[in-house]
């Protein structure tokens, strides 16, 4: 709020510590499973494995233990936390519309990762995720400072001002989106897709420094999402809607509350 950057502050100090928690972590694992690896003991077909062998096409080159450790802290604090809010918004939704829940029912009961074109043929549940995230953007705002002077819409920007930029506002504006506040994941079919304004819709920002894993965030979530409900009836359990909280990603202000049970046609 304003204090200079030297002061000492409680979050900082709390945040370095978990920082360097993960970061001792993440590289005694990364050493762990090289070490593993290299004794030719089978590893689990995971991400890690998959940095540890990645070549690149060119030379040949791998990647470091430090830049394998580097990827994977990514993926936990950029990656985790907002595809987990996402898919758990996604279900709450689903929950409540049958309809909906049913025709990405069917496509679950076809998933197959084996195909090749296995995304391609899950229109629905790729749908039904990206019109959660309009709806609860994971990252609600972002924010970044005015290097010059601006006029942005006509409002005078003065340098170094702190720009607010809000996927919540602009996706669910009126002048934006037909009946903005319905859950309608028609809106993401391939055929309506290309009328959605490609800066009206930025749960991964835009630009530059659009969120570099997006494509991967989707399909782990259409995978997560085709792998729960092939297995599981997803139901209410409350009637009260959950109130979205923004707490560095968007959650319910109380855990959403969800009844499974096994599906009699699953697979
Ligand atoms: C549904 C899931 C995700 C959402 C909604 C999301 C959203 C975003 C947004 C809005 C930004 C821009 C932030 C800003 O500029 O202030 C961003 C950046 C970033 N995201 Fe994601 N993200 C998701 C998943 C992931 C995953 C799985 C990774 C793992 C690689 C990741 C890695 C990053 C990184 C490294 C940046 C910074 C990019 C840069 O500044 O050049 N994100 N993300």
């Amino acid at each position: 709020m304003g204090a200079p950057d030297w002061a000492p502050r409680l979050g900082r100090i709390a945040s370095h510590r978990s920082a360097v928690f993960f970061e001792k972590r993440v590289t005694a694992l990364v050493a762990a499973r090289r070490a593993q690896m290299e004794a030719g003991r089978p590893a689990p077909p995971d991400l890690l494995t998959a940095l540890l062998t990645a070549r690149d096409e060119g030379g040949g080159r791998g990647l470091s233990d430090t830049e394998v450790a580097a990827n994977i802290l990514t993926f936990i604090l950029a990656g985790h936390e907002t595809t987990a809010r996402a898919l758990g918004w996604t279900l709450h939704l689903l929950s409540r519309q049958p309809e909906v829940m049913a025709r990405v029912q069917a496509e679950a009961d076809g998933f197959d990762i084996d195909q090749p074109d296995w995304a391609d043929r899950m229109p629905w549940i790729r749908a039904a995720f990206e019109e959660t995230m309009r709806l609860f953007p994971p990252a609600p705002t972002m924010a970044r400072k005015a290097l010059e002077a601006d006029v942005i819409g006509g409002q005078a920007i003065g340098a170094g001002t702190t720009v607010v930029i809000s996927p919540w506002v602009l996706q669910r504006h009126r002048l934006l989106w037909d009946d903005p506040d319905a859950f309608r994941p028609e809106r993401f079919l391939p055929e309506n897709r290309r009328a959605v304004d490609r800066y009206a819709y930025i749960p991964f920002s835009a630009g530059p420094r659009v969120c570099i894993g997006a494509s991967f965030a989707v399909q782990e979530a259409m995978i997560a999402l085709a792998v729960i409900l092939r297995e599981a009836q997803v139901e209410p359990i409350s009637r009260i809607e959950p109130r979205p909280v923004h707490q560095v990603t968007l959650r319910a202000h109380r855990p959403i509350a969800l009844r499974l049970r096994k599906r009699q046609t699953a697979a």
